[in-house]
């Protein structure tokens, strides 16, 4: 059995001060709430001090994106071993890392080794735009990017992965993808995963969907069974509308 997670991807949002009292608010609504992981993801400059807070708490912490060297002359860059000191696991390759600051398939596959090696787990995103799914190329785009991340990647290490299927013109827009069709494409990376590894490696994976998730939808997509929780990005920033799309998730019937 796969155990659910849900993530709260917080992008550039909440200086040390405010993450420090989200993350206090999140910790009190998940507080005695069993069969759900609970994961957040602040800026670099909160790792530290919502780590105070999630350790106890029993929430998980990721880094955003980090870089794959373990140090050097990388102005701006946050390395591996930074990440590890606060963080359990970390983001990698998400959407707007790719559209907005270049970011490669080949890097992704870099940070990716670089994960395991440092001990992270990692939550590599995964989506096709809305060009490529007008002209019917969703399901290549998505296995593409998946292979080129897995590239090198011994099965024992994958099964420990978390893929999260996001669309990119369902991120930030509000229009999420029909959970009917977020089933498919999940059915089909992991048939894809399968293919890759085997199928043990395939089943053990968590697949996350991700791309204007709210309380009101995710129970749709949490009913799919190989849809094992979200990643979530405006819904969890409010303590109020985060707190009820845990409680949601977490009383939500196995998929
Ligand atoms: P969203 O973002 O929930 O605001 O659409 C999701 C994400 O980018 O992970």
């Amino acid at each position: 059995m796969r155990r659910p997670l849900i993530a709260g991807n917080w992008k550039m949002h909440k200086t040390a001060a405010e993450a420090r009292e989200l993350a206090r608010a999140v910790a009190l609504g998940c507080a005695g709430q069993d069969g759900l992981d609970v994961l957040l993801a602040p800026p670099y400059t909160a790792l530290s001090a919502v780590a105070e807070i999630a350790r106890p708490a029993g929430l998980l912490l990721a880094a955003q994106d980090m870089h794959w060297a373990e140090q050097g002359a990388f102005t701006g860059a946050i390395s591996p071993g930074m990440v590890a000191e606060w963080a359990s696991h970390v983001i990698l390759g998400h959407s707007e890392r790719r559209a907005l600051f270049g970011e490669t398939d080949i890097e992704v596959n870099r940070k990716l080794h670089a994960a395991f090696a440092q001990g992270l787990l990692p939550i590599i995103c995964v989506g096709e735009s809305a060009e490529q799914r007008d002209a019917g190329q969703a399901d290549a785009v998505v296995a593409a990017q998946v292979v080129a991340a897995f590239e090198g990647i011994p099965a024992d290490e994958a099964a420990r992965a978390i893929l999260a299927y996001e669309p990119v013109w369902a991120i930030g827009s509000g229009r999420a993808c029909d959970p009917a069709e977020a089933a498919r494409m999940m059915a089909r990376l992991r048939a894809g995963l399968a293919e890759r590894f085997d199928a043990r490696t395939a089943q053990a994976m968590r697949l996350l969907y991700g791309g204007s998730v709210k309380p009101d939808n995710i129970r749709d997509y949490l009913a799919a069974a190989d849809i094992d929780g979200a990643l979530v990005g405006g819904a969890s920033l409010g303590a109020e509308s985060f707190n009820t799309l845990l409680r949601l998730s977490a009383s939500a019937p196995p998929g």
